[in-house]
């Protein structure tokens, strides 16, 4: 890495409610496949989204990105889930599975479109998302 970028990381709690149902799977399979999370109605989580962004330094901030900037990725990003249910509230998710992965998938899409517009130079090197302190979605 040149000495003159670096990575800035920033984290984002939202509150967001799930089941896990493949519409395609019978009943049976999706309680062997889904355990406790195959129910009508779901269960929440408080998700915590980190993102790593790549940068040059700026000659003239000595910042990478501006945090207000940063925060305001963040916001855009995971407002659209907050206190939302994914399975009802949000459109990809009436067709996908909203697993831990699916969301980060999901998430990593809509930074990365932020960050092209708004920031072309700077990259997403790495997107985690919590769905527990002890469980997490990492994508590279
Ligand atoms: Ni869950």
């Amino acid at each position: 890495m040149d000495t003159r970028t670096a990575v800035i990381a920033r984290r984002r709690l939202f509150s967001s409610a799930h089941l896990y149902d493949q519409k395609k799977f019978s009943r049976e399979e999706n309680l062997a496949t889904f355990g406790r999370c195959h129910t009508p109605h779901g269960h929440g989580h408080n998700y915590v989204l980190e993102i790593f962004v790549e940068g040059r330094i700026d000659e003239r901030t000595k910042m990478v990105i501006d945090l207000t900037d940063l925060d305001s990725i963040l916001l855009t990003v995971t407002d659209p889930l907050d206190h939302q249910h994914l399975n009802f509230d949000v459109a990809e998710f009436k067709e996908k599975v909203p697993t831990t992965e699916n969301i980060a998938l999901y998430l990593r899409e809509k930074v990365r479109i932020e960050l092209q517009t708004r920031h072309p130079s700077l990259k997403l090197k790495r997107l985690r998302l919590f769905e527990t302190d002890d469980l997490w979605v990492e994508i590279e």
